[in-house]
């Protein structure tokens, strides 16, 4: 005879499974996916047609993340192609997605020097100025509360050392365009949070010099900025200790840190369209178990240098080598992610799955 009714009263029990015979086991579950495993959110960037079209990958974005982001769907060529018209189709049916499956959504990006649509080239200054607070009001308004953070600016800095990058914006516009995005933002979902977010502030000091001193000074004029994205597209070689002092820095700021574009390349790609040197041409077991400790490494020293609070989550950049952005952009072999051509788990899933603290 059996009083569950009563065994469950005030405990932690689970009610509605027979009572076992066999000791309660101690011993924690394997997690099933990176979601389970990670103290914060675990990001994977996607296009959601794929993974409406391809079961496995599906499969793996359900499993392993937390997070979603677009890889391209909510950048502004895709929305507001068309001049006066703006396509939501496919944003819309990724935020739908990560809602059915209870996952955060992330907007990447609003305002970013590439991407663009071709008829922003023509615009004066005072146009400009008009087209993108319209731009960006209606986006943000569209998503409002469904959205939990986004990517207001994307690469404002220059591809090396800390001077301003030379974008149709800031031609135009000067420095300011910077704040009146993000007040933007602000304004159209107070709840949003809002990041700015760039590449090589890892491994280029005076890179990570000019995006701090950015924004300090955003941050004096009263800019709604609550966040920092580091892209972290990284080689084998960057040094690690390097990575460790940027995110000390930064997280010293008390912004959230989100790590929101990670690959670990073994070749040189130089940041451009098409260039870098791919000299590594085969990757052998003894590099994949190199990369592993690696990604273990990079996953640890996020845990270690961004206070639990600042944790805004690890957001992988595509995460299998067959879909890699890194091949096709830069025109080169490689293997910077987390699952195979097969879709198979790699090393390095289990590396950064150590490092998240299993
Ligand atoms: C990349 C996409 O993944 C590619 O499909 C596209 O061809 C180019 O853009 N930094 C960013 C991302 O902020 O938006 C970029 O995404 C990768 C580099």
């Amino acid at each position: 005879m059996r009083f569950l009714p009563l065994l469950c009263i005030g405990t932690l029990l689970t009610c509605n499974s027979p009572t076992p015979d066999t000791a309660p086991t101690t011993e924690a579950p394997e997690p099933a996916g990176l979601r389970d495993a990670a103290p914060f959110p675990i990001g994977g960037a996607i296009n959601i047609r794929q993974v409406l079209s391809d079961e496995q990958l599906r499969d793996i974005t359900t499993t392993e993340f937390s997070s979603l982001t677009s890889t391209n769907d909510m950048k502004m060529y895709r929305i507001a192609d068309t001049e006066g018209e703006l396509d939501f189709a496919r944003a819309d049916s990724t935020v739908a997605f990560a809602a059915e499956h209870g996952m955060r959504m992330f907007g990447h990006a609003l305002v970013w020097h590439y991407a663009l649509p071709d008829y922003i080239a023509d615009m004066p200054a005072e146009e400009l100025r008009i087209f993108l607070t319209e731009y960006i009001d209606t986006v943000v308004t569209h998503f409002r509360g469904r959205i939990d953070g986004w990517d207001v600016v994307n690469e404002v800095l220059d591809t090396k050392g800390g001077g301003m990058r030379d974008s149709p914006f800031y031609e135009k516009l000067g420095t300011d365009y910077i704040g009146l995005a993000f007040r933007t933002a602000r304004r159209a979902d107070p709840d949003a949070k809002l990041f700015i977010n760039d590449f090589g502030t890892e491994r280029d000091t005076a890179k990570l010099s000019g995006l701090l001193r950015l924004v300090d000074s955003l941050r004096a004029e009263e800019v709604p900025i609550d966040g920092i994205g580091f892209q972290w597209h990284q080689q084998m070689r960057d040094d690690t200790n390097t990575v460790r002092q940027t995110l000390r820095r930064a997280a010293a700021t008390g912004l959230l840190i989100h790590i929101s574009e990670l690959d670990l390349i073994f070749n040189t790609h130089n940041d451009e369209a098409g260039g870098g040197t791919d000299d590594v041409q085969a990757v052998t077991p003894a590099m994949l178990e190199e990369q592993a400790e690696r990604f273990e490494t990079l996953a640890r020293i996020y845990r270690e240098e961004v206070p639990a609070d600042q944790q805004y989550g690890i957001t992988f950049w595509d995460f299998t080598d067959r879909d890699t952005w890194i091949r096709g952009f830069f025109d080169m072999g490689d293997w910077p992610t987390v699952f195979d051509e097969e879709l198979a788990r790699k090393p390095g899933y289990y590396g950064f799955r150590r490092g998240l603290g299993e």
